[in-house]
């Protein structure tokens, strides 16, 4: 199959103010795209800005709370004035709350859901009408590894995920006989702040999302951690969840419910 030319491609991304997103932001500019880049957080995508931006290429900053609808309505209007046409929307945004599920606030998981899932489909369904002018255009979703199962600790999150994967699962198909593909993305543990001692650097992600863009993949796993749920919990879908209850049990994890 031949590799897509990323070069002069306008790209929207989300939660580019750091992180995995401002790795995909930086690797899609190496590539040669025009850049929107859409964040809550105004002085990081600043920062974004500053470190990927390139003379010769556009980059323009968007305040903008995906898991707003209104803003998420207005948003592809807004990147089309600034770039004339957009091929490319990375909805990378997202958040967690660590705890065990009877233990944090409904307004916890209305925020995670908010950001994380209804901002997905808030991007996927405003952005569809523009992507689908171009003579082609890439959707990108980033879910987790957590897609692809139920963490303990992470339940609201881990719902979110996998309810991105099966967003783009579907989209897989009813877009099949268009210009529109559809990439899910599975990160295991990714290093995004200084402190962060595990997890693989956030780079590797970026350099992997433009790969997938330029050869139409429709799943990206990213990480030993991330291939390994992904086939333990096909190959032992109910063994694969003891070993989870037995290993928080071993480890006395507070939070369980007795
Ligand atoms: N870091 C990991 O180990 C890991 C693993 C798998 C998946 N992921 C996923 O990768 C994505 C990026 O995460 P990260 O690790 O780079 O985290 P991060 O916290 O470094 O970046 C998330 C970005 O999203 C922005 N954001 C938060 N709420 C927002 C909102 N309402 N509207 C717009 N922007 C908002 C933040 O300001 C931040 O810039 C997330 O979807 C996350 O779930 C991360």
């Amino acid at each position: 199959m031949t590799k897509r030319n990323l070069d002069e491609r306008v790209a929207v991304v989300t939660g580019a103010a750091s992180g995995i997103g401002r790795a995909i932001a930086q690797n899609l500019a190496d590539k040669g795209c025009h850049l929107a880049l859409v964040d809550v957080n105004e002085a990081g995508l600043e920062e974004t800005r500053s470190t990927v931006a390139r003379n010769d290429r556009r980059c323009t900053t968007h305040i903008a709370d995906v898991s707003d609808k209104a803003r998420m309505q207005a948003l592809p209007d807004e990147v089309a004035a600034a770039h004339g046409q957009v091929h490319i929307l990375v909805n990378n945004a997202g958040v967690s709350v660590g705890s065990f599920f009877a233990d944090h606030s409904i307004e916890d998981a209305e925020w995670v859901i908010g950001v994380n899932l209804w901002g997905v489909v808030y991007g996927c369904k405003f952005f569809l009408p523009h992507l689908k002018q171009a003579d082609w255009a890439q959707i990108v979703n980033i879910s987790s590894l957590f897609g692809f199962f139920g963490m303990p600790g992470q339940a609201c999150y881990s719902m979110t995920k996998a309810a991105v994967k099966a967003l783009s699962e579907a989209l897989w198909t009813e877009l099949a006989n268009t210009s529109v593909s559809v990439t899910s993305v599975h990160p295991g543990v990714i290093r995004v702040e200084m402190a962060d001692k595990y997890g693989l650097d956030p780079d590797k992600v970026g350099r992997l999302v433009a790969r997938a863009i330029e050869r139409k993949q429709r799943r990206l796993i990213v990480g030993g951690d991330a291939r390994a749920a992904h086939w333990f919990t096909r190959a032992l879908p109910n063994g694969f969840h003891s070993m989870l209850t037995f290993a928080f049990r071993k480890a006395n994890v507070t939070g369980m419910q007795s």
